[in-house]
């Protein structure tokens, strides 16, 4: 009998042994944060009973006032997306010239411009934040110059002041596309209370999410208006429409998950802050490999890991994302290619062949790994030892 119990214990851990050495389950590189459903079924029921499903509802005008508290800043305009919040931002400030952006973003940031009847024109980045270079930024500007579109990669800060120096010397509009920043604090204030205005996603896969949605963050009131305006087709009222706008509300729908999901957001914080640490302590000595590190005057929302692949690495990084993609694990290449390598703006006369090297450089070398409050320390520990040895 006891050698029976043994020989079964010993195929059950054998079976786990071999689970173990296989990939269980896929482990994407971002998971959605979602609140519990019991938490989101109030506010549906509510929403059910008044029939109030868009049009700048309560929930909408709850979620903007919460959430100029947790920014500390004057005025937040909830919005579907980042995207049109950025397209419809250059529309209220006037903006159809050429305007001065990163090639090194995600391509709703170059699109933004283009729509809304701009022109982008790209300046290199810096690379130890992998934001603009403001030095690249003055060597860009000309008469011809309505704005400065910066981003906050990875919800790392741009170099806040040197910009706004270079758009005050040139009286422009400074806008920051902080799709990342949810949470990210500079100086001990808001990275998003930076410039004319700042707009955030919470797109499903943000620190943040409402589904779908995003805000934005101005201390100009003026602006703020024109732009609710335009994200309602431009409408005053039932009888007054005085520009051209497009529908950019956000649901009823969508701020009630995010009025669901705030009270959860610092526990996430800090568990995507002891996952980041956990990477670096257990990375921060192999040869080869880079990290972009937030200055001590930053408090950092931990929204990704991403990771500078060197030449002195023992393969590529396309190697490495191929070795992680085949044990089940999935890390993103997230630039790339650059925006100015992409077929609708390739070609373009700030594109041209040896400009734009430190974008293209990391576009070629970064891949960041899987960072969600609910990735499991067992998971990623086999991520940090396939890093540390990719070969074995
Ligand atoms: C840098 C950047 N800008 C803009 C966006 C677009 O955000 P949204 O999906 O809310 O339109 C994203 C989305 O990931 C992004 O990464």
């Amino acid at each position: 009998m006891k050698h029976l119990i043994s020989q079964k214990n010993s195929l059950v851990l054998s079976r786990l042994t071999n689970l173990d050495a296989q990939s269980i389950e896929p482990v994407p590189v971002v998971r959605p944060s979602m609140p519990p459903l019991e938490d989101v079924l109030p506010y549906l029921r509510d929403i059910w009973a008044s029939g109030d499903l868009t049009n700048n509802g309560i929930f909408v005008r709850r979620l903007q006032e919460e959430l100029q508290g947790y920014f500390d800043v004057p005025y937040v305009s909830l919005v579907a997306n980042c995207t049109l919040g950025t397209l419809l931002a250059l529309r209220a400030l006037g903006i159809t010239g050429d305007v001065i952006t990163s090639p090194y973003t995600f391509v709703a940031t170059t699109n933004a411009i283009v729509l809304a009847g701009a022109t982008p024109i790209f300046a290199d980045i810096d690379p130890e934040t992998l934001n603009l270079s403001p030095t690249a930024v003055a060597e860009q500007i000309t008469e011809r110059t309505q704005a400065i579109l910066a981003v906050h990669c990875y919800g790392i800060p741009c170099d806040v002041e040197a910009l706004q120096a270079i758009a005050d010397r040139r009286g422009i509009p400074l806008i920051f596309d902080a799709a990342h920043c949810f949470g990210v604090k500079v100086g001990g204030r808001s990275v998003l209370a930076y410039g004319d205005c700042s707009i955030v996603s919470f797109h499903a896969t943000k620190v943040f999410n409402t589904l779908e949605g995003g805000a934005i963050v101005s201390s100009n009131p003026q602006l703020v208006e024109a732009i609710g305006q335009l994200a309602n087709n431009g409408i005053i009222d039932n009888e007054n429409v005085n520009s051209i706008g497009l529908n950019a509300k956000m649901s009823e729908l969508h701020a009630a998950v995010g009025l669901a999901q705030l009270p959860y957001v610092s526990d996430e914080l800090a568990k995507r802050r002891t996952i980041v640490e956990a990477y670096l302590s257990a990375l921060s000595s192999v040869q080869g490999l880079r990290f972009i590190q937030p200055s001590s005057d930053v408090v950092h929302n931990s929204y990704m890991f991403p990771i500078i692949v060197e030449p002195d690495y023992p393969i590529t990084r396309d190697k490495l994302c191929e070795i992680l993609r085949q044990k089940g694990i999935s890390a993103r290449k997230y630039f790339y290619p650059s925006v100015a390598d992409l077929p609708p703006y390739a070609g373009a006369p700030s594109t041209g062949p040896g400009t734009l090297a430190v974008a293209r450089r990391a576009a070629d070398s970064v891949l960041c790994l899987p960072v969600f409050p609910g990735l499991d320390l067992a998971v990623q520990n086999r991520i940090i030892e396939i890093v540390r040895n990719p070969l074995s």
